[in-house]
């Protein structure tokens, strides 16, 4: 069976903590979208794991794969490796020949296509991660990427190269006006370096035995009985078809994403269970709206300045503070109707105990209307008025290793009140960033209705 981990929002939900959580229940861990933009956090023991590309199950000791709707920069994949290993984990990371491969130039491209939209103040500024996401999801849609499988043959390599890295410096040097020899970015443009280093990549993933067939391989292990948890990155909001565009990353973070970034059926993904990770208020890192923000009087800074403090809220690839608001309903409204959650975790109600006031927007108010799920506009959206219903807040307690049942009385009526909002079952809620702080009401893999 599958199980499939989405976030709800607006990326930073926990989903790391939940992989984790889960991923000792699973035989494969996959990630089926994005690449290092993702920044997912483990915490066992009092130990923590910022992982960017190698899927969370690796702290369990799972097999993790990065499946084929990933884009994978080799650089940040091996450090990565290399940086766990050194800290006693064997990570055993499977790579699908058919994901596409982050090249330096696009993250030169990332960077200065960023660096043109803020200079003309034109308020298109998306504020990536810079990790060259977007422009190497343009040349996969383009049909001039480069491929994992391309790595293992030299001279596809060559021509794929010889194809491409013109192209990308016409683009960099005419658009955006960078003089790339007289830059710090030769090398990122030159085919002979970018030969040379990315053949020793192929190599190494070649003696490693890392890439696979991933479609294939999924199949086989699953009709071995093998169970598979997808990992999402990034979040609904952020998805490059239901957020909010163009503020958005260029993936499909939601649960049809495991399909298509995988290669295993929708029937399969749909017989499993899809759990949305919700965070118990909302953060962002990057631009675009926010109507529940709290970013108006000195009161409401004051509150977003204890939350991010307490929440720990700066982004983990950037270091970025986040931007805080109250839980909006309609965006976990359109995320469960998007995804087809069968189940939630909630996470940070820790966060949210002792707090002077506490606010769910419930609906929004756009010219004299009531909307209970996210305009499709994003200037429609920038425009939405929340409508907030109040909650009592609730004493922080030692919540290490505690039932759900001795949680605050008004800490489980919020929960209870955002399940059934979005019409799903409880399974985990998050009152810390650590194994032993998520309080499981149900394993997704163990007590999942047939
Ligand atoms: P992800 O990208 O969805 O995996 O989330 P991140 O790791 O980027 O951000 C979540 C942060 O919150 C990390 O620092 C986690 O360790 C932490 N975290 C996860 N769940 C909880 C929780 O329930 N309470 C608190 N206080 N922190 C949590
Ligand atoms: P995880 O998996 C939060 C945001 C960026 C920016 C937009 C586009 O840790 O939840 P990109 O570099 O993807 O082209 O940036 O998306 N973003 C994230 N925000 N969590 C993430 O990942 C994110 N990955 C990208 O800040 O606004
Ligand atoms: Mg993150």
């Amino acid at each position: 069976m599958t199980v499939t981990i989405v976030g709800s929002q607006l990326g930073d939900e926990g989903k790391g903590a939940l992989v984790d959580r889960w991923g000792g229940d699973a035989d494969v861990v996959v990630r089926y979208q994005g690449g290092d933009n993702a920044g997912h956090t483990v915490v066992e023991g009092g130990e923590e794991y910022k992982l960017s590309l190698v899927p969370s199950g690796a702290v369990r000791g799972t097999i993790g794969v990065l499946g084929n709707g990933c884009v994978v920069n080799p650089r940040t994949l091996f450090t990565e490796i290399d940086g766990l290993r050194d800290r006693g984990l064997d990570p055993d990371v499977r790579i699908a020949r058919r994901a596409h491969v982050i090249f330096p130039y696009h993250r030169v491209l990332d960077g200065i296509e960023e660096e043109g939209k803020s200079d003309d103040d034109s308020g298109v500024e998306v504020g990536t991660t810079g990790r060259g996401i977007g422009p190497t999801y343009e040349d996969k849609a383009g049909r001039r990427g480069i491929r994992v499988g391309d790595l293992l043959d030299p001279d596809v390599l060559r021509e794929r190269l010889e194809y491409v890295v013109p192209h990308k410096r016409r683009v960099a040097e005419a658009v955006y006006g960078l003089d790339v020899a007289e830059s710090d970015h030769a090398d990122a443009f030159d085919v002979e370096a970018l030969y040379e280093e990315f053949v020793e990549v192929g190599e190494r993933l070649a003696d490693d035995e890392m890439t696979i067939n991933c479609s294939d391989f999924l199949y086989r292990r699953r009709t071995a009985g093998d169970r598979i948890l997808f990992e999402g990155a990034q979040g609904t909001s952020i998805d490059i078809d239901h957020g909010n565009y163009p503020f958005v990353t260029s993936s499909n973070p939601t649960a049809g994403g495991a399909a298509v970034g995988s290669g295993t059926g929708v029937t399969t993904v749909g017989a499993g269970e899809v759990v949305g990770i919700v965070k118990a208020y909302l953060s962002r890192v990057g631009a675009g709206p926010l109507p529940t923000e709290l970013d108006g009087d000195d009161d409401e800074a004051a509150l977003a300045d204890e939350i991010r403090e307490k929440g720990g809220e700066f982004g983990t690839v950037t270091g970025r503070p986040r931007r805080i608001g109250w839980l909006d309903l309609p965006m976990l409204r359109h995320a469960s109707r998007v995804s087809g959650f069968t189940g939630i975790a909630i996470n940070h109600v820790d966060v949210l105990a002792d707090l002077p006031e506490l606010q769910v927007c419930v609906e929004y108010e756009l010219d004299g209307e009531r909307l209970d799920t996210v305009p499709t506009t994003t200037q429609r959206w920038a425009r939405c008025e929340p409508v907030y219903r109040e909650f009592d807040t609730w004493s922080m307690g030692d919540w290490t290793e505690t039932e759900y049942d001795t949680l605050p009385e008004s800490a489980r009526s919020y929960v209870e009140f955002v399940a059934e909002e979005v019409d799903a079952a409880v399974y985990a809620v998050g009152v810390g960033p650590d194994r032993e702080e998520t309080i499981e009401l149900a394993n997704p893999f163990e007590d999942a209705a047939d």
